[in-house]
């Protein structure tokens, strides 16, 4: 063997090892895989091509000339995902503890402009210390370029970031950045301020898994879009969502082969109870109108009143967003209008057409959600769903009250096609509510209250506790069985597939942020 390769061969086992198996079983001793078994996960077998691999930090300070390793903690690369080009970057926590010096963020900046230039999704894989401090401002330079790599390639191409160790300080804006954030159960946390700086300042004792693990971003904050029991199923669950993304914004998502069967679903003929207060669960809706198992929730254990996710009709990959009469009535409020909203923008941005399940009561009442600024949040929903230009349907199963109906993608504000079953109600509010508003006198002066409450709240349901005065001006297209709903889902996405609808020509939008 020559002298040449054998050197590369030597370097090559160096910096696969990352500096030997110690390091390998320090991870694993915390629950945890290295950066290249995340990366043999991810990938179809023997498709990962490494770019990078004998990058080493240019230091000198605190004696880090003596101390190079190859790779400089960060795994790069690019392979196939279901035979599909897709760019990655694996930190390696065993290298200065993942910690991001000037040449690890050139590394993963070189991976983020190839897939932007290439039209590929981007997989980060983050289990790091944060800025390397060794190295000062060269690595916090390193992230602002990572940040400024994230909003260029958005709406571009898909982010997706798993985070699978700590992620703490100004690190957690890139994962932020990104269109989807995993997280894995007892062994990642994100935070701005730690614990020690939270103690600091505020006097509060918190651990770092009550501040930032992923059961609290799961839950609470909502920055974490999926929560995982561990690494493998969480790189599991990043292939599973690539199924239903295109590569980049300028494609669909390939359609898989669906040959029509029998599409009637009878068991949606008895899903609405007949008290209309009665709660029923949309997910159950959802599973009876998608291909079988294709529905992929998204924020599952956030804002539970909206349900959003994807699934596949007749092998074709939409979005849902539906709202959950099981939770809270149903009725919107900040954190649902943002989750919404937020999904929205993702489908429009990715081509990825749009079914809306709608049974909601309307906005949330309260000073909680008045001084939380529900005005500007709703109105965020309200914009994306104006704003969305890929094909547009919804379905009224039972309440569309107020200005919920107007915002929960009615034909008003761009929806293609508006369907309503029999059991739609489609009013200002609901009937007994509006009995008491507008027959106050009449209740009033009654001498049996109670019945002449119930005489006008039957009089204004049989005007308004149905979707015929919607269908008579047009604003719903057909009011169809329940159980015929997915063929006509299937035929309505059909015919809207070549959709072309262009915005007024500006520089950007401003969405009320
Ligand atoms: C350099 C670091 C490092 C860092 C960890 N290491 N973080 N080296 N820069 N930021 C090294 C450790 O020295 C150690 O090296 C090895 O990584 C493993 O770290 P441990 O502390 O032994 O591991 P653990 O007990 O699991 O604790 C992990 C940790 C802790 C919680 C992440 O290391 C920690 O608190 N690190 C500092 C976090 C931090 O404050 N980062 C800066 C955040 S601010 P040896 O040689 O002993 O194995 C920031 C600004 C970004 O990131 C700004 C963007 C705008």
């Amino acid at each position: 063997m020559s002298e040449s390769r054998e050197l590369l061969n030597q370097k090559r086992a160096e910096s696969l090892l990352g500096g030997g198996q110690a390091r390998i079983d320090s991870q694993h001793k915390k629950g945890k895989l290295t950066a290249r078994e995340r990366i043999a996960l991810l990938l179809d077998e023997n498709t990962f091509c490494e770019i990078g691999a004998f990058v080493a930090h240019r230091s000198s300070d605190f004696g880090m000339e003596k101390q190079k390793l190859l790779g400089d903690g960060v795994v790069t690369g690019y392979g196939k995902v279901n035979g599909r080009l897709t760019y990655v970057f694996s930190q390696d926590f065993t290298v200065f503890g993942g910690s991001l010096s000037e040449t690890h963020a050139e590394k993963i900046c070189k991976i983020m402009d190839l897939a932007l230039q290439n039209g590929a999704p981007l997989i980060g894989l983050n289990d790091s210390g944060g800025a390397r401090i060794q190295e000062g401002v060269v690595s916090l330079g390193g992230y602002a370029d990572i940040f400024y790599k994230n909003v260029r390639s958005s709406g571009v191409i898909p982010q997706i970031s798993a985070i699978m160790g700590p992620c703490a300080g100004g690190a957690v804006y890139s994962p932020a950045l990104t269109d989807f954030i995993y997280m894995v159960e007892n062994t990642s946390y994100m935070f701005v301020t730690g614990p020690n700086v939270v103690k600091t300042v505020t006097n509060e004792d918190v651990s770092s898994e009550d501040l930032g693990g992923a059961s609290v971003h799961g839950s609470k904050s909502g920055v974490a879009h999926f929560t995982v029991a561990n690494e493998v199923l969480c790189i599991q669950n990043i292939r599973k969502l690539l199924s239903y993304v295109p590569q980049n914004c300028e494609e669909k998502t390939a359609k898989l082969e669906y040959h029509l069967a029998n599409e009637v679903r009878d068991s949606l003929k008895n899903i609405i109870p007949n008290n209309p207060n009665q709660p029923y669960n949309i997910k159950d809706v959802i599973e009876n109108i998608v291909d079988e198992s294709s529905f992929y929730e998204v924020h599952t254990n956030f804002a539970e009143n909206i349900v959003v996710g994807f699934a596949r009709l007749a092998g074709r990959s939409i979005g849902i967003v539906a709202n959950q009469p099981a939770y809270l009535a149903g009725v919107l409020d900040v954190a649902s209008s943002q989750k919404a909203a937020r999904f929205v923008r993702f489908c429009d941005a990715f081509n990825i057409p749009l079914l809306v399940l709608e049974d909601v009561p309307g906005f949330l009442p309260g000073t909680d959600q008045e001084w939380n600024a529900i005005i500007t949040n709703g109105a965020k929903l309200l914009y994306a769903f104006s704003e969305a230009t890929v094909p547009r349907i919804t379905v009224i199963t039972r309440k569309a009250y107020g200005g919920a109906y107007d915002v929960m993608n009615s034909k008003h504000i761009g929806a293609d096609m508006n369907f309503a079953w029999p059991s739609a109600e489609i009013a200002v509010m609901g009937a007994k509510g509006a009995a008491e508003i507008i027959f106050k006198k009449e209740i009033d002066s009654a001498s049996d209250k109670s019945a002449a409450l119930k005489e006008k709240e039957q009089e204004y349901s049989d005007l308004f506790a149905n979707p015929y005065r919607a269908a008579e001006r047009g604003f719903v297209d057909e009011v169809i069985f329940p159980e015929e709903t997915r063929l006509k889902l299937i035929h309505a996405f059909e015919m809207l597939e070549n959709k072309v609808s262009n915005l007024p020509r500006k520089k950007h939008g401003n969405i009320p942020l």
